[in-house]
């Protein structure tokens, strides 16, 4: 069985590549979002990639994921910090989750360390680059997988 698996990126990770690079890395959305769809691959996974910089575009592509998906892997950037919005969203989803951050955010600003998702998510990822992408859909693998017995 294949699964369907929706990557979502929030607001400002569009600019990958150009912003703060020693954070986030050299690489861009787009060669994320390729290194997403080919570890999918290596799983025998599909990934579908949406990026939005508005709250709304990403509560209304959440509301509507179990349509079309298995499991969401969420990067919610900085409305992981602060957006209630997204939590109810995220609540209301049937699907499981798992939060990524590309950063360590535990290591950074002290407005970073608290995610108002986490408490929902299967599982979070956060520190280990485009990898923890990676291993976020080896963990939600396992997890639908492990559903179907
Ligand atoms: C981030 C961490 C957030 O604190 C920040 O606002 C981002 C990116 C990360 O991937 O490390 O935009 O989610």
């Amino acid at each position: 069985m294949t699964y369907n698996v929706l990557i979502i990126n929030g607001p400002n990770l569009n600019m990958l590549g150009m912003r703060e690079p020693d954070i986030y890395g050299p690489q861009t959305l787009n060669d994320l979002n390729q290194f997403c769809i080919e570890s999918a691959e290596d799983i025998n996974m599909q990934v579908s990639c949406f990026q939005s910089n508005h709250e709304g575009e990403l509560i209304e592509k959440i509301q509507t994921a179990d349509e079309s998906f298995d499991a969401i892997i969420i990067n919610a950037a900085a409305y992981s910090h602060t957006s209630i919005a997204l939590y109810d969203a995220l609540k209301l989803c049937p699907l499981p989750f798992i939060e990524v951050h590309l950063s360590n955010i535990y290591a950074r600003d002290a407005f970073r360390h608290k995610s108002l998702i986490s408490p929902l998510a299967k599982g979070v990822l956060c520190g280990f680059g485009q990898i923890g992408y990676s291993l976020a859909l080896t963990a939600i693998k396992d997890i639908l997988v492990s559903r179907e017995d």
